[in-house]
């Protein structure tokens, strides 16, 4: 039987790719995006599936209670991914990520449990778990969040959790990893580094550049939500790994070789403060439910890079706000020691 969805946040990086994948996936699925457009949501990140019969699209906030109550009106499952994402942002400008992370989902989750939904799958992050110094993080491992990014997630995280003991909400969590791949806002590493490079511009590279991210493709993140909103038992939490294991060294290089550019753009700068030094995850519970990834990272990474190179009609009209941005947050932390 055909389902209807709301997706949170559906106008953003990955929420765009998940919108596509549900809409060819399921050919009787209704999908309802609800995204603020903030500077990280757009509408053109939409475009694949605008003119689709089965979708609408909500300008609106998590934070408005009534914006959420209509818009989950006759919706089957919820998709959460509306968030303020970013590390250097939230380091910078806390109040949004609480505001956005913790009250808007505390929203999503008091209207779902008012409105009664069958499924409600929260987006949260590898982030909450803090830095693996060794081995891999289970979805039992504490909860030790280093930004204010990764606290607010790991409250909304927790919200969630209260939400379905406390008021049996039917909520399942994903803590996926390091995600990338075509249109993902220019100030995550691998966006912003490849604009950098096309640029001729140095790649500013946090502390010693021996970071360590595990990095996930776009559309395998999509189908492991997808596995998971389908066929994952209603109260648990799924770690989403990518495999991909790299120091951020390596993926500047990956970036460099890709464009033809020199080594000598790496520049290494201040390191973010409170930075993690690595992060794994045990993503058993997940396969166990029959995923695995199944993108090449070089393979992903290259083509992902090109993708960027190949549409700057897409970042043209965003790039001079992420610099701006970008040259605060690097005044930040120079004077910060
Ligand atoms: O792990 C999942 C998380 O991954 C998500 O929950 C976050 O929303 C997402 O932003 C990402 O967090 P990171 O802080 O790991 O991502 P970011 O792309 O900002 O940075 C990746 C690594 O690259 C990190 O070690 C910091 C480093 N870096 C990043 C930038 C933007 C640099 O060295 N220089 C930079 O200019």
């Amino acid at each position: 039987m055909g389902k209807s969805v709301l997706i949170t946040g559906g106008a953003g990086f990955i929420g765009s790719h998940f919108t596509e994948y549900l809409i060819q996936q399921y050919p009787d699925y209704e999908v309802r995006v609800l995204d603020a457009l903030t500077y990280a949501g757009r509408r053109e990140n939409l475009a694949a599936v605008e003119p689709h019969p089965r979708f609408t699209f909500i300008h609106g906030d998590v934070r408005d209670r009534q914006t959420v109550q209509q818009a989950m009106q006759g919706v089957h499952y919820v998709v959460h991914f509306a968030a303020e994402t970013h590390v250097d942002r939230s380091i910078l400008n806390p109040d949004a990520f609480i505001t956005t992370d913790v009250y808007g989902t505390f929203i999503m989750l008091e209207t779902a449990r008012r409105v009664g939904v069958e499924r409600f799958v929260h987006v949260s992050t590898d982030e909450v778990y803090g830095s693996a110094e060794q081995g891999a993080f289970t979805e039992q491992s504490p909860l030790q969040p280093s930004s204010p990014y990764a606290a607010s997630k790991a409250g909304a995280d927790l919200l969630a959790q209260a939400y379905y003991r406390t008021y049996g909400v039917p909520v399942l969590i994903v803590r996926p990893s390091n995600t990338f791949g075509p249109r993902q806002y220019p100030e995550k590493l691998i966006p912003f580094f490849t604009l950098r490079a096309l640029h001729d511009e140095p790649l500013p590279l946090y502390g010693d550049g021996q970071q360590r991210r595990d990095w996930l493709y776009v559309i395998d993140h999509a189908r492991a939500i997808d596995l998971v909103l389908h066929k994952g038992q209603v109260g648990e939490a799924y770690n989403i790994a990518g495999g991909n294991e790299r120091a951020n060294i390596e993926v500047s290089r990956l970036i460099l070789h890709t464009l033809g550019k020199p080594e000598s753009l790496i520049e290494f700068v201040k390191d973010r403060p409170g930075h993690d030094r690595r992060y794994a995850l045990d993503d058993s519970k997940l396969r166990a439910l029959g995923w695995q990834p199944q993108a090449d990272f070089e393979t992903a990474l290259r083509e992902t890079v090109l993708w960027y190179a190949q549409h700057r009609e897409w970042w043209q009209p965003i790039v001079q706000e992420q610099l701006e941005y970008r040259k605060f947050v690097e005044q930040w932390y120079t004077q910060r020691q």
